[in-house]
């Protein structure tokens, strides 16, 4: 993944347990990098590795240290960088959801070799719409909630998330079913 997802782990480990902290997770990870390039592409077990350290280092779950990054790389990462980019996925919650299988078409104009996820949307009420996840990539469930969970933060919009099927139970891809009230 490129190196602004490296990045972000960082900011986010930084601001919330301090640098001495970072460097133990580096350390522990055996990640050998000074520092990541933002428009850099990185093997994915860096990524995994960190995530994973992080977990270890602060006593949090892999899948609530996922949780957290999603919602960071919304409200934080997503905002400070590509505040333009995030307020044109709509003007609306449900709208940016809708929106949501397209919005990576912009990112790649930024970043040619994203392997960007693959979502598609069904079964839109009033209140609810189901999100389609599939990716190559495998573990990041948690992230994607993390991630729902952030653009909901964003509209301020009080949601559940529903995990419909999974492939961690044998299905071919996440569904996730997001409510909100009206
Ligand atoms: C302007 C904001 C955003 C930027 C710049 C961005 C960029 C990226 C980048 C660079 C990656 C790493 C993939 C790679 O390097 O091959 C990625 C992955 C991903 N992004 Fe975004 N993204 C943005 C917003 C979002 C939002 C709002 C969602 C909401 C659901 C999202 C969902 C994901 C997921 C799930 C992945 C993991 C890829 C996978 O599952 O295979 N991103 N994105």
């Amino acid at each position: 993944m490129y190196g602004i997802v490296n990045k972000a782990i960082e900011d986010l480990v930084k601001e919330n347990f301090g640098e001495e902290k970072w460097d133990a997770i580096k350390e522990r990870s055996g990640v050998d990098i000074d520092f990541f390039l933002s428009n850099e592409p990185y093997d994915d077990s860096v990524t995994y590795k960190l995530a994973q350290a992080a977990a270890e280092e602060t006593g949090m779950t892999l899948e609530s240290v996922l949780m957290a990054f999603g919602e960071w790389w919304v409200l934080r990462t997503s905002r400070e960088k590509y505040g333009s980019l995030l307020q044109a996925g709509g003007s609306t919650m449900p709208q940016f959801l809708r929106n949501l299988p397209v919005f990576h078409n912009r990112i790649v104009l930024i970043y040619p070799k994203l392997t960007p996820p693959d979502f598609s949307t069904s079964n839109e009420t009033e209140t609810s719409i189901d999100i389609h996840y599939k990716s190559a990539r495998e573990g990041l469930q948690p992230f994607v909630r993390g991630l729902l969970f952030g653009i909901a933060k964003l509209y301020e919009q009080q949601v559940t998330v529903e995990l419909l099927q999974s492939r961690t139970t044998g299905a071919s891809h996440e569904i996730f079913r997001v409510q909100w009230i009206s």
